[in-house]
């Protein structure tokens, strides 16, 4: 299967360094205006990364933390360092459940071996992680192109108008993506798709990262202010919102990218379909009620300034509030199971609700 394309190349977004010794990650925060990998090959590394979003999005963080995990045991193999590595990581980033998930499977491994063996599981473990990765966000391309063919089918050959919110695309996972799976497979059979991105304030992903990969691929994009996403639904202007998700509960409830829930209600009451594309390792199966969710809170100086391109060239921070404002930056939202037309993971589609899930994740039904 091919990847998804940057400028006609094939990319990842993170990849394991000749020397087997790190991981080198593109790093998001000088995206757009610039296309850097970085090498990560430290515990301390890794959970830097994670925490300036040098990577992020729900399943690229698990994975980079898998690796990060495999590092901290090239240095310190002990129980204690292996517990001391997994903390720490897991303290980076507190709503995508996939860290976690991704720090509880690499740990299993390694605590079952010898220290003198542990480095070795731990990066077999990352690496069958990141695989996995692509072939789920693979499948969810190609199950969310089914609802995307059906679209097709109602709209006559007019481009199908899709909304998406914050970076659900290849750099948020290894490849593919989740959201924008469907979209890539779409547009490579010759699907006409045009996607209108919401900028994602406070760090704009939508801008910065989504309007960026969509347009290297070659997808027609638009980018849209957050504040325009109401009345574009409202006009019958958007065919179907999709989004990817950070953590979901067993009834189907979607924390992701701050903004989420605003696009869920219009949607609704607009009666466009609201799509969530997922892979398994988003499912927090221990958790019923969306609003237990930890929401992450991040530094108020995100709200109070934004980055740019200045007209001389130079990547600059600016202020857009006055000095001594105060601001609060929650960076995820809940947006419950009703407003979600559809679940779409790397099984198939499904209601948002415990029954949905339950049907394409059996295993999971209790005794
Ligand atoms: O804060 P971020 O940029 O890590 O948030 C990312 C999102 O909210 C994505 O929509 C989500 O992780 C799904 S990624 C496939």
């Amino acid at each position: 299967m091919r990847v998804v394309q940057v400028f006609g190349r094939s990319t990842r977004s993170l990849e394991e360094a000749p020397d087997g010794r790190g991981v080198l990650v593109v790093d998001q925060t000088r995206l757009p205006f610039a296309f850097e990998r970085v090498r990560v090959d430290t515990l301390a590394g890794a959970a830097d990364a994670i925490s300036r979003m040098v990577v992020r999005g729900a399943p690229l963080i698990g994975v980079t933390a898998a690796y990060g995990l495999a590092l901290a045991l090239a240095a310190d193999p002990s129980d204690t360092g292996l517990s001391a590595a997994v903390a720490t990581l897991a303290a980076t980033r507190p709503t995508a459940v996939n860290l976690r998930w991704a720090l509880e499977r690499v740990r299993a491994r390694a605590v079952a071996a010898a220290p003198s063996a542990r480095f070795d599981v731990a990066w077999r473990e990352a690496r069958a992680i990141a695989e996995e990765d692509v072939a789920m966000c693979a499948r969810i391309g190609e199950h969310g192109l089914a609802l995307l063919r059906d679209v097709a089918a109602r709209s006559s050959g007019a481009p199908i108008r899709l909304l998406t919110h914050c970076n659900a695309g290849w750099l948020a996972a290894v490849d593919w993506g989740t959201a924008l799976a469907p979209i890539y497979r779409a547009y490579d059979e010759g699907l006409p798709v045009h996607v209108f991105a919401d900028e994602t304030r406070p760090r704009n992903q939508g801008a910065s990262l989504t309007a960026w990969e969509l347009a290297a691929h070659g997808v027609p994009v638009t980018l849209v202010a957050d504040n325009a996403a109401g009345h574009l639904l409202q006009r019958g202007e958007i065919d179907a919102c999709i989004v990817g998700a950070d953590r979901v509960t067993r009834r189907g409830d979607v924390a992701n990218k701050i903004g989420t829930y605003l696009k869920a209600l219009a949607a609704r009451a607009h009666g466009v379909p609201f799509w969530v594309a997922l892979p398994a390792s988003t499912i927090d199966w221990t958790l019923d009620d969306g609003a237990r969710i930890p929401i992450e809170e991040r530094s108020e100086d995100e709200v109070l300034r934004v980055a740019g391109r200045a007209e001389d060239g130079r990547v600059v921070r600016v202020a857009v509030a006055p000095p001594g404002v105060r601001a609060r930056n929650p960076a995820f939202d809940v947006t419950p199971a009703a407003l979600v037309t559809a679940l779409v993971t790397e099984r198939g589609s499904c209601a948002a609700s415990e029954e949905g899930l339950l049907s394409l994740y059996p295993e999971r039904r209790p005794a």
